[in-house]
């Protein structure tokens, strides 16, 4: 069956989940967007400026993150999902399998499994493969990356939109999604093409 958006366009979200919206006037994938792109600011402010920075592969950390990122918008932000979705595991595998992920990346960073750029791909596309979280997987993967490339690894961060013009956004977008798949397949050529680290 096919679930009844509210806003129209968004990753299908269950009833009880667009119940989360806390903005209920919303109606269109526009006005959404820059509530999120707002509340994801104020989020990054928080990333910046807070203390403790000896947790970011824990648990906590990433659902405090997603709380921070979208938590203006979506009362359910920092909860896991608990319904199936199109994309990402089985629900009730995520606690476990985001524990056994970060105990990997943390592994990987203590023995230098790959390079720096390569920890931090392969971070961000385990997470989005989980999908932890009822939206917003994507970008709070991206951000989780970045953040574990720059506080943990001490290296830039992944230039993710490498100079393409919103108009060619849909096609980098395209790009991006296959070199996810190809992942999937444990082939990470492609996403790392894909950031710029190989021609
Ligand atoms: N086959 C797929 N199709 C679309 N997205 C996928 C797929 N496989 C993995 N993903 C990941 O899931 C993300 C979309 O999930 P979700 O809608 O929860 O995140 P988002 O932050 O709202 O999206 P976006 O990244 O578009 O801003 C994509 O950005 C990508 O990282
Ligand atoms: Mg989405």
């Amino acid at each position: 069956m096919e679930h009844i958006s509210a806003v129209e366009g968004i990753t299908p979200l269950d009833p009880d989940e667009l119940a989360g919206l806390r903005h209920p006037h919303v109606t269109t994938r526009g006005q959404l967007d820059h509530l999120e792109q707002a509340n994801i600011q104020e989020g990054l402010k928080w990333l910046q400026r807070r203390r403790n920075r000896n947790d970011v592969l824990q648990e906590r950390f990433v659902r405090e993150l997603h709380k921070k990122l979208f938590g203006e918008v979506w009362s359910w932000a920092g909860t896991f999902r608990t319904t199936e979705k199109n994309i990402g595991i089985d629900p009730r595998q995520i606690a476990v399998q985001l524990r056994l992920l970060l105990g990997d990346a943390t592994y990987w960073i203590e023995k230098k499994t790959y390079d720096p750029k390569e920890i931090a791909l392969r971070l961000h596309h385990r997470l989005v493969y989980i999908h932890p979280f009822p939206n917003g997987n994507g970008r709070h993967a991206r951000i989780m990356a970045d953040t574990v490339l720059t506080e943990v690894l001490r290296q830039e961060p992944i230039n993710w939109n490498s100079g393409h013009t919103p108009q060619e956004m849909n096609v980098h977008r395209a790009a991006y999604i296959t070199a996810l798949r190809q992942a999937d397949q444990g082939d990470y050529m492609p996403l790392r093409v894909f950031v710029g680290l190989e021609r």
